[in-house]
């Protein structure tokens, strides 16, 4: 594909990957997805962002079809996930006269990618380049999606270029989303709960940001470059990235996987422990339900207990398969809890606690136990488990 103008002197000089089937080897892509990178034209040349490795040469081909490489002054990377930093080392082996721009954070990312010197010039928020004609204003801005993750304005054209904040993995031949037949909403917004929702809060601070500017492109990382309906995308990211409102009364998830129902006889003990002491409870089998449709109310409840049996020295495979999907929710303070019947060894329930703790939920106290089929001494204690659980949540 050859360069593609989005504003006189501004040119798209990405790569497409349509067949990209899991991007980061986590995230289901069905449409595959771009990388975008932009090159700036003034006096001086900036490039803004590069693209996965394996595309670099048709990248480097692309460029050379708009300048000579040694015009090139900036490269500008907004971000060191490999999907946009890929073909770096391979563009400044082209322009070694180039300076790297990047946030703070990201300089020392650039040096572990390149693994060698380089001219790296680190910016401020607010900071300005001047290419000599046109100019580059960055806007680091953490944790949309990285740490180094940083804006870029360019006033002289009204283009605003954001990273992977109103991103989409959507590839399409057609860049512009005016240009586009197919419907890209469920991919702009499966780009949103699976790359950003973690990190709402960053989301709020950049869109503060993104406010104060003057601009009638968005032209992202990847997918489509956005210069038509920019309310509609600025008013779902305000919407998606709003904190949750707290429950009243407080609620309680339980989630359980059980082979011959004893660990779901404890799932429904500590149901009724928790609902007399005060709380709402809602109590699942992850054998029976999707967890992609309860990413929401998992984000919104104030605990999540799981349940497993222990069965070969471990949790089972659906509890851990639920357990790696909620990587990209923000529990953080959250209560968590284990329970589960066991045979001999009971391993899973401090598995589970492990994995809790280590998605920063608050596991007040060790996961409970019942040998095979729960007793009534057992039962009991699942009961008080559930009106502990619940006690914690209400204090
Ligand atoms: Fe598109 Fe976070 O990289």
């Amino acid at each position: 594909m050859k360069p593609v103008t989005i504003k006189p002197d501004v040119y798209w000089i990405g790569a497409l990957h349509p067949d990209l089937r899991l991007f980061d080897i986590i995230m289901p892509t069905k449409n595959g997805t771009t990388y975008n990178s932009y090159l700036v034209k003034g006096e001086q040349v900036a490039i803004i962002d590069t693209v996965k490795d394996k595309f670099s040469p048709a990248f480097i081909e692309r460029i050379a079809e708009l300048t000579d490489f040694n015009r090139i002054a900036y490269i500008v990377v907004q971000h060191n996930e490999m999907d946009h930093s890929g073909s770096l080392a391979a563009l400044l082996e082209k322009a070694p006269q180039a300076k790297v721009i990047c946030s703070k954070p990201a300089a020392r990312y650039v040096q572990n990618i390149l693994n060698r010197p380089v001219q790296i010039r680190s910016v401020e928020n607010g900071e300005v380049i001047d290419l000599g004609g046109k100019s580059l204003q960055f806007f680091p801005s953490p944790f949309i999606h990285w740490p180094d993750t940083m804006m870029t304005y360019l006033p002289e054209k009204r283009l605003l270029f954001t990273c992977d904040l109103f991103g989409a993995h959507f590839c399409d031949s057609h860049l512009f989303n005016d240009q586009i037949t197919r419907d890209t909403w469920p991919d702009f917004e499966h780009y949103f709960r699976s790359i950003m929702r973690p990190f709402k809060k960053s989301v709020r601070n950049a869109l503060k940001k993104v406010d104060e500017l003057d601009f009638d492109i968005i032209a992202p990382s990847h997918g489509p470059i956005l210069r038509s309906g920019l309310d509609k995308y600025l008013q779902a990211y305000q919407k998606w990235s709003e904190p949750l409102p707290q429950n009243d009364p407080r609620q309680l998830l339980i989630y359980y996987a059980s082979a011959y129902g004893n660990t779901e006889k404890m799932a429904a003990e500590i149901a009724r422990g928790a609902t007399a002491a005060g709380v709402t409870v809602k109590v699942y089998d992850t054998m029976e339900i999707s967890l992609l449709d309860h990413l929401d109310r998992i984000e919104a409840a104030d605990a999540i207990a799981i349940g497993s049996p222990t069965i070969n020295g471990d949790a089972v495979k659906p509890v851990w398969e639920f357990l790696a999907g909620l990587a990209t929710l923000d529990l953080k303070g959250k209560i968590g809890a284990s329970f589960g019947s066991m045979g001999w060894s009971g391993e899973a329930v401090s598995f589970i606690d492990q994995r809790l703790a280590n998605l920063k939920l608050r596991v007040i106290q060790p996961g409970i136990q019942a040998t095979l089929v729960p007793g009534p001494e057992e039962l009991q204690k699942c009961h008080e488990f559930g009106a502990a659980l619940a006690q914690a949540m209400l204090t």
